[in-house]
């Protein structure tokens, strides 16, 4: 009786909310300004109201697509590097990143369990300020967020949530999802603000949240590994250093070491997700722009701006 009320106000508050179809799931809802996935607006909600944050809690946040599971692999990696010093039996070889570093958002659905060591390390797709009021500013967990080339997103979106797209939907055309990402209408998005909100942050208080580049990763992976392990801190000694510890997990999370893994070749995780298809070529500047428009839209010094870019030549 109690779950059947329950159902009913969440259908209730769904009905008022503006819906889209997603890329990947039949329903998006715009709620506190970002486009939800239906699946998962309950658990957004849970989390909000009831997740406790610890102090030692660490935050892998990104947008979708923009590096989150090497992310989680490398902060796995860094944390954890006392209790699995030999990289032979290491646990990323036989789990994916998501198993080992949970998306809180799933954790409600009861598709994976809560970490049990601490420090406890966990994913969201979360926009910045809809996170839970124990994480913003209760506690002193810290927050790593990672950022991409909004057209290495489209691209790897594109191509990522057509393979994984739910019934009935149908694939989007690329000229279609390309408006619809220009509109923010995609899972989690719009990715402006999702970036925003979380730079933002890390500019206000850079001791709680840090904001990495993919695309730095990808140039100087050892600095960004040494930077993320001080943020964190779990500086990585003179003797580690020495004894090739940094070089032992770059090379653990690399792309091909990953991709080529068999526990990442095969298999689901959060009940539909293919573990192959998180590794695809994991590469910068995967686009090319040809003739034709462009529409940004920004916030430029607390003002939105919109602009509209006609791309002349190849
Ligand atoms: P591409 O589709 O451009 O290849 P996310 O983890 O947020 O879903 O992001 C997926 C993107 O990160 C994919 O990009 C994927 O190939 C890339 N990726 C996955 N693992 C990686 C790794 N270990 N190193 C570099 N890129 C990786």
């Amino acid at each position: 009786m109690e779950g059947q009320r329950a159902n009913a106000e969440d259908e209730l508050i769904l009905s008022s909310l503006p819906r889209e179809r997603g890329w990947a799931i039949p329903d998006l809802f715009l709620f506190q300004e970002f486009w939800c996935p239906s699946i998962l607006i309950k658990e957004v909600n849970i989390f909000q109201k009831q997740f406790q944050a610890k102090e030692s809690d660490i935050f892998v946040a990104s947008f979708p697509k923009s590096g989150t599971t090497w992310l989680k692999a490398i902060t796995f990696s860094i944390v954890n590097r006392q209790r699995f010093s030999s990289i032979d039996n290491h646990p990323l070889l036989t789990s994916n990143p998501h198993q080992l570093v949970p998306a809180v958002e799933f954790m409600y659905r009861g598709d994976v369990h809560c970490p049990t060591t601490e420090p406890r390390v966990f994913g969201t797709h979360t926009p910045f300020p809809s996170l839970p009021n124990s994480i913003i500013g209760q506690s002193n967990c810290k927050i790593i967020y990672i950022c991409r080339n909004p057209f290495d997103i489209f691209v790897s979106a594109w191509i990522y949530f057509d393979k994984i797209k739910l019934e009935p939907l149908s694939t989007l055309k690329i000229e279609e999802a390309f408006e619809m990402y220009c509109n923010g209408i995609i899972e989690f998005g719009p990715w402006w603000s999702h970036i925003l909100g979380y730079w933002k942050e890390s500019m206000a208080k850079p001791s709680k949240v840090l904001f990495l580049k993919y695309e730095d990763l990808k140039e100087d992976v050892n600095f960004e590994v040494k930077k993320i392990a001080d943020f964190l801190g779990f500086p990585f000694t003179q003797e580690e250093e020495n004894k090739e510890v940094i070089a032992s997990i770059i090379k653990l999370c690399s792309f091909e070491k990953m991709k080529d893994s068999e526990v990442n070749k095969s298999g689901i995780i959060y009940q539909f997700l293919e573990k192959k298809y998180f590794f695809r070529k994991g590469e910068t500047r995967d686009w090319k722009i040809n003739v034709g428009k462009v529409k940004l839209e920004l916030e430029i010094r607390g003002e939105r701006v919109k602009l509209e870019l006609q791309i002349h030549g190849g």
